[in-house]
């Protein structure tokens, strides 16, 4: 039988004239929400350390006719960040839009997790965020207006083996982004998605992904796998000028799947 889903109407004006610089951008939930803000008009900045991937995901925007740049950016790096930050406001004026969706999933059992990799974790998922928004907030504030969106995971609530520091890095970005809430000002909101496994090329490389997936969509209400373009349109809602008294929330990108 065909669907009567109606069509996803995508404004190429939604978001002219805001930039927005996304964190991940080379690959994954990164690059489809860089696709995503750059179809409804807005001017994106691609942040990632994967320069091949990053540059190629900027020329398959450009050639879409997208405004857009690249940055590359270990987001690790206190100073680099701040400098990139405070550069592209140089060039593009303001950010409009931080939407931060870089982030490390290594799966190992807890005892196996050396002091280093748990280090490297928590840098790179919750450190990152403190970094971003400590360099991004004042130029929101300058400004009146801004959104910052944090990326989670549905392991913080519902546990998954191999992922206890991950887990654990998470709920620290949520912890962080409801507290950033109370202090960012007036026109600037602070949320975060927090979805379940979400069809990426990491998730999909790996001999039990195809067990993982059937696993995490039999507990889902809507059963099908969760793509880069349901976060992303979750994202495009949080960022936009309408969504301006929501903040300090969590968004659940996970097909339902706490109802079972
Ligand atoms: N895919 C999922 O199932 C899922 C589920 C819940 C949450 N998440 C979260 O969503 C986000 C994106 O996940 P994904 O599956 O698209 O990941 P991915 O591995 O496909 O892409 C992550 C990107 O982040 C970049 N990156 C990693 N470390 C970096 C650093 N130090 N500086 C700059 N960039 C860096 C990588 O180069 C890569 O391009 C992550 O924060 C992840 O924790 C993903």
């Amino acid at each position: 039988m065909e669907s009567d889903t109606p069509q996803i109407i995508i404004d190429p004006r939604k978001f002219s004239g805001q930039v927005a610089v996304i964190t991940g951008a080379a690959q994954g939930i990164g690059e489809v929400v860089s696709a995503l803000f750059a179809e409804q008009g807005c001017t994106v900045i691609l942040l990632d350390i994967n320069k091949e991937k990053l540059e190629q995901a900027e020329k398959t925007l450009r050639s879409n006719g997208a405004s857009v740049a690249h940055r590359i950016c270990d987001i690790t790096n206190e100073d680099l960040v701040r400098e990139t930050i405070d550069e592209v406001v140089r060039t593009f004026n303001k950010i409009d839009i931080l939407a931060h969706l870089a982030g490390i999933y290594p799966a190992k059992p807890l005892l196996n997790v050396t002091t280093a990799e748990y280090r490297r974790i928590f840098q790179v998922n919750m450190e990152s965020c403190f970094f971003l928004t400590q360099a991004v907030l004042p130029h929101m504030q300058r400004r009146h207006y801004g959104r910052i969106i944090n990326t989670a995971s549905q392991t913080m609530v519902r546990p998954v083996r191999g992922l206890a520091v991950y887990a654990a890095s998470k709920g620290a970005v949520a912890a962080f982004t409801r507290a950033t809430a109370t202090e960012v000002g007036p026109g600037i909101t602070a949320n975060f998605v927090s979805p379940t496994l979400i069809s990426t090329p990491t998730t999909q490389a790996g001999e039990y992904q195809k067990v993982l997936f059937e696993k995490v969509v039999e507990e889902q209400c809507v059963k099908r796998v969760g793509l880069a373009r349901d976060v992303a349109h979750a994202i495009m809602y949080i960022a936009s000028p309408e969504a301006e008294f929501i903040t300090g929330q969590m968004f659940d990108v996970g097909g339902g799947s706490f109802f079972h």
